[in-house]
């Protein structure tokens, strides 16, 4: 068997040497590079979350103006201008009404007064049970619990359809004014096919029957806290 001279094993182990240490160098470097890019992905971060932060900040107050606009122009179509002379958005209540009939866990009622005293509520809420989901309502009723006025401000039934409760496509919605639990037994809450007042419309029974049963379910929240909203003082 052929054996290596000392020289020989000396310049192997030194060959071998040289390839970890360059092998070792290459780590390094790739340490280095991969530290980089760490940093640079760090900065690019920050600078997107503080351009965020900076587009968030200038356009919030610019994005609540316009939802109070839209708020208030909701009101204005349920709440006849004469019946106050208040601000209507300045102190709204907060009511818990899990299972109260208005489809929210919470609330939120405008209180219309004029010279003082109460005059009529308004408030949003869902009306369950639609063709596509829960509608959005806007419900204003006078202090004895009398509409005043309902809108439709939110869905996603199907146009040519269930999209009959919008005010601008059919005078359906107008039909509430004036209802009340006083005036309009249990029974009569509930679509002419169903036995009731209210009429649905060709080939579309679920939205209105939705809406119907969510108007009677917002009277029974406002019945059930008449008395504490009727005596708001702030
Ligand atoms: C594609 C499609 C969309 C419909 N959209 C609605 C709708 O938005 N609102 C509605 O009341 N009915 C809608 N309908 C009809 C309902 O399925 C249902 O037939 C109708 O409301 C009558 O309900 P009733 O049998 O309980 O009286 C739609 C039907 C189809 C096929």
């Amino acid at each position: 068997m052929a054996t290596l001279s000392r020289e020989s094993l000396l310049e192997l182990a030194d060959a071998q040497w040289k390839r970890l240490r360059r092998q070792f160098e290459d780590l390094e470097a790739l340490r280095r590079r991969l530290d980089y890019q760490a940093y640079l992905l760090a900065a690019c971060a920050l600078l997107a979350s503080l351009l965020l932060g900076i587009g968030d900040l200038t356009t919030r107050g610019a994005i609540d103006r316009r939802q109070a606009e839209d708020l208030r122009a909701t009101l204005e179509q349920v709440l006849p201008r004469q019946l106050y002379d208040n601000d209507l958005l300045a102190h709204p209540r907060r009511i818990p009404s899990a299972g109260e009939g208005t489809g929210l866990d919470q609330t939120e009622v405008y209180i219309a007064k004029k010279n003082g005293v109460v005059t009529a509520v308004a408030f949003k809420m869902l009306a369950l049970g639609g063709y596509a989901g829960p509608l959005t309502l806007m419900l204003a009723l006078d202090a004895q619990g009398t509409i005043l006025g309902v809108r439709v401000i939110a869905h996603t039934e199907t146009p040519g359809l269930g999209d009959k409760v919008e005010v601008g496509k059919s005078d359906w919605i107008l039909k509430f004014t004036g209802r009340s639990l006083a005036n309009t037994p249990a029974r009569g809450w509930r679509v002419k096919k169903d036995g009731g007042d209210f009429d649905q419309f060709a080939g579309a029974t679920i939205t209105p029957r939705a809406v119907v049963n969510g108007v009677a379910g917002g009277l029974r929240f406002f019945e059930r806290h008449r008395e504490e909203l009727i005596a708001a003082t702030d």
